[in-house]
C-alpha cells in the first residue's frame, strides 16, 4: 500500500481564470486538510511554447500569489516550482524511454496545441505527458486533483507506471494514480461558446472570468455571457443540448457548493436575467477577494520567492531519494 499523497501542477501562464479555480485550485484547498499535498508551478511545461523570459519569471510569482490568495497554506503544503527540482527532468527522460511514440500521438491535447502544423511543434510539446507523469510519480503521489481536460494525461501516467513496474519487475513500485475531478463542474466552458473550454489562450477576454477581474468586469461579462431563449428548466433533463445554460448553472452550483439539481429547483421557470444577477453576486463574493489578495501579495516578491525556495528544498529531498531508488531499479549508478 502506498502512503496517500496528493500532487498537482499549474502552468505559470499568467492570469489564472475561473476554469483553473473551479477545476483545480478550489479542490487543492479542500484537500490540504486531509492529505499531504505537493503543489507545483510547472514552469518547464510552460516552455514547451516560447515564453518571454521576463514575463515567465513574473507569471511564476503570480501563480504562487494566486495559490496563496485562494487559500493554500505554504506551511501545510509543499508549494514549489518545477525547475528547482532537477529530478522531474531526470525521471521524464527515463519515461521518454518507457512510453511509446504511439501513446504520445494519441494525446488530444498535443493535437489541439500543435494545430495543423504538427511538424513545427516543439519536441517538448509531444513528450509533455511524460514530464507530467514524472512530476507525479517522482513523489509516488496517489491522488491528482485536476480538471477533466487532464484526464487523458493521467491515464497515460497510469500506463507508464504499469509498464515501468512490469518492465523492471518491481510490482507496485509506482502507484497507479487516481484522478480527483470535480463532480459539479469538471470542465468550465467559455462564456461565449458552451462547446469550448474556458482558456487563457482564447482571444476574447470576454470568454473568461480571470481571478484578477474586478466587480464591474465580472458583472459585465456575466451579463454578456451567451445563453439561449428558453427559461431555466426545473429538471436536469431540461439542460440537454443547452451547453451555455449548463455551463452557467454548473458554475453557480460549484461556486456555492451545491448540486445542479438544487440550483434548478431554485431557479426553474425563471429567466436568465434573474439568474445571471445571482450568479454575478456569487462570483463577485468569491473571486474579488482572491483578486485583491493576489494584487497585494504581488507587491512583496521577496515573500513569494521565499515560499518557493522553502517548498523547493522540501520537494527536492523527497524527489532525490526516490530518484536514487529508481536508478537502482534500472541499473544506473549515480556517483554524485
Ligand atoms: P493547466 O495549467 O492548463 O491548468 C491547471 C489546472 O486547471 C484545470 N483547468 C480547468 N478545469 C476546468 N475547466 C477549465 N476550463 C480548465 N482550464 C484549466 C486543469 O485541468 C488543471 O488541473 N498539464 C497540466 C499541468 C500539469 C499537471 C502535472 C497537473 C503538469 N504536471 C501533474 C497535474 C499533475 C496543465 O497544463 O494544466
Amino acid at each position: 500500500m502506498h502512503k496517500k499523497r496528493v500532487f498537482s501542477g499549474v502552468q505559470p501562464t499568467g492570469n489564472l481564470h475561473l476554469g483553473n479555480y473551479l477545476g483545480a485550485i478550489k479542490n487543492f484547498v479542500d484537500l490540504q486538510n486531509k492529505f499531504e499535498c505537493v503543489y507545483c508551478i510547472v514552469d518547464l511545461h510552460a516552455i514547451t511554447n516560447h515564453q518571454d523570459p521576463k514575463e515567465l519569471k513574473s507569471n511564476i510569482l503570480e501563480t504562487v500569489a494566486s495559490f496563496i490568495a485562494s487559500g493554500l497554506s505554504s506551511e501545510k503544503n509543499i508549494i514549489f516550482n518545477q525547475a528547482s527540482v532537477a529530478a522531474h527532468s531526470e525521471l521524464a527522460w527515463i519515461f521518454n524511454c518507457v512510453a511509446r511514440i504511439g501513446w504520445m500521438n494519441r494525446m488530444t491535447q498535443f493535437k489541439e496545441k500543435a494545430g495543423t502544423n504538427k511538424e513545427n511543434a516543439s519536441v517538448g510539446l509531444l513528450v509533455y505527458p511524460n514530464l507530467m507523469a514524472a512530476d507525479i510519480l517522482i513523489y509516488k503521489a496517489t491522488h491528482v486533483p485536476v480538471g477533466e481536460d487532464q484526464k487523458q494525461h493521467l491515464e497515460l501516467t497510469r500506463d507508464i507506471a504499469k509498464k515501468f513496474n512490469n518492465d523492471f519487475k518491481c510490482d507496485n513500485y509506482f502507484p497507479i494514480v487516481e484522478p480527483l475531478i470535480p463532480k459539479e463542474i469538471s470542465r468550465v466552458m467559455s462564456l461565449r461558446d458552451g462547446m469550448k473550454k474556458m482558456s487563457k489562450s482564447e482571444d476574447s477576454d470576454q470568454s473568461r472570468i480571470n481571478l484578477k477581474d474586478d466587480k464591474d468586469l465580472i458583472d459585465q461579462k456575466i451579463k454578456k455571457a451567451k445563453t439561449d431563449n428558453n427559461s431555466i428548466p426545473s429538471e436536469i433533463i431540461g439542460l440537454k443540448n443547452r451547453h451555455e445554460a449548463t455551463n452557467l448553472i454548473s458554475i453557480y452550483a460549484s461556486i456555492n457548493g451545491i448540486e445542479v439539481a438544487k440550483v434548478l429547483k431554485e431557479f426553474g421557470g425563471k429567466n436568465f436575467s434573474t439568474f445571471k444577477s445571482k450568479l454575478s453576486e456569487s462570483l463577485i463574493e468569491r473571486i474579488c477577494p482572491i483578486g485583491s489578495e493576489i494584487k497585494k501579495l504581488l507587491k512583496d516578491k521577496n515573500y513569494l520567492n521565499k515560499i518557493l525556495e522553502k517548498g523547493s528544498k522540501k520537494a527536492d529531498i523527497i524527489a532525490k531519494n526516490n530518484l536514487k531508488e529508481i536508478y537502482e531499479i534500472i541499473g544506473l549508478t549515480k556517483f554524485t
